[in-house]
């Protein structure tokens, strides 16, 4: 047997601030608490229904009034932001996405009616078309293309549209170019000069998007002339220095907040852009990121709030601010027990 007589003893010993509770309590570098977190929610026509969503355990399609009775549990746990999409009935989609632009959508009466009997609720509303586009677009199609400059026309309109019925923020999710810029002017030229902008800033064509264009049932449709992915506008999960022009110009656009998306594929893209920029950064833990966890939890592979905990931490640690996960919930009542 080898032996190190020569090895001096460690004078530098990190365990020595592991060794208690209370002295790890001491030397935590991220806590993650519940006021940094948006609550994504589904909403559908109806009254007293509640949908599950089969991809995403624990989630459903809510009507309105469901929907604000969560709410308001939400905000009885220290959760106040909620991220609001509507599933819109099919016979209202069209190739043009016209419902998008109706004052009277299910989205605006969301909105005006959760604005009403909330009014502390931080309402935050995405702005893409693919919700009520038939061929499951996020920006209007003609001959297999993405037509960018005319979609931003439509996303500007229904940012207004947002903002009248009492968003508080939007939140472009359809990377077409130019969309903040045009955006700001639009809300500002109607007064709604206190509305902020989340931008989508770092979306990718991400595999992890599936579960919830199952709760929209949002994907792009099997037909010619309509792409059968995303990837001519969300980016390519291979590219990190593209990430920091996105963010560069939609700092310049005039937006208030950073988001990248998915989360925890991208820690890197995170922290790239928490360099890249003083605005406060946001992450999504998409609906596929939050499936892998409920799945392998379901299957008593994974503790669920263990694993789910320390996906969030990790999404924070490497520098989200605000972080949208659909275990907002879970997460509050799990901080509110044993003080995370
Ligand atoms: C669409 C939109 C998507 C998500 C948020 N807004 C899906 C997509 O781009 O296809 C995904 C969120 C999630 O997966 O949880 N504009």
């Amino acid at each position: 047997m080898t032996s190190f007589p020569d090895l001096p003893q460690p004078w530098r010993r990190p365990r020595r601030l592991r060794r208690t509770a209370v002295i790890r309590g001491l030397v935590r570098e991220t806590r993650l608490t519940p006021d940094r977190l948006v609550l994504p929610l589904f909403v559908m026509e109806g009254e007293k229904v509640s949908q599950p969503i089969g991809a995403m355990p624990g989630q459903a399609r809510l009507s309105i009034d469901r929907l604000i009775t969560l709410c308001s549990q939400a905000l009885d746990l220290g959760v106040g932001a909620f991220a609001l999409f509507p599933a819109i009935d099919p016979s209202r989609k069209t190739p043009d996405a016209g419902e998008a632009l109706n004052p009277d959508n299910l989205l605006c009466r969301t909105v005006s009616t959760l604005k009403t009997e909330l009014p502390n609720a931080c309402i935050v509303t995405d702005i893409a078309l693919d919700p009520y586009s038939s061929v499951g677009h996020d920006g209007l199609v003609a001959q297999g293309a993405i037509l960018n400059d005319e979609t931003v026309e439509l996303l500007a309109k229904m940012a207004v549209l947002h903002a009248e019925a009492g968003a508080d923020i939007v939140a472009p999710s359809d990377m077409m170019d130019g969309r903040v810029a045009a955006i700001r002017a639009a809300l500002d030229a109607a007064g709604a000069t206190d509305v902020a902008i989340i931008s989508y800033t770092v979306k990718y064509a991400s595999a992890f998007y599936g579960p919830f264009r199952e709760a929209l049932d949002s994907a792009p449709v099997d037909a010619e002339d309509v792409p059968q992915d995303k990837k001519t506008y969300q980016m390519d999960p291979a590219n990190a220095r593209e990430a920091s022009i996105e963010a560069m110009l939609d700092e310049d656009e005039g937006a208030d907040m950073l988001m990248v998306k998915p989360a925890l594929p991208y820690l890197d893209i995170i922290a790239r852009l928490r360099m890249a920029t003083e605005l406060p950064i946001a992450a999504y833990q998409v609906s596929g990121e939050y499936a892998m966890i409920k799945a392998a939890a379901a299957n008593g592979w994974l503790d669920e709030q263990a694993s789910m905990t320390e996906a969030l931490l990790g999404i924070a640690r490497a520098g989200a601010d605000v972080i949208f996960t659909y275990a907002a919930l879970d997460y509050a009542r799990w901080w509110r027990e044993s003080r995370l």
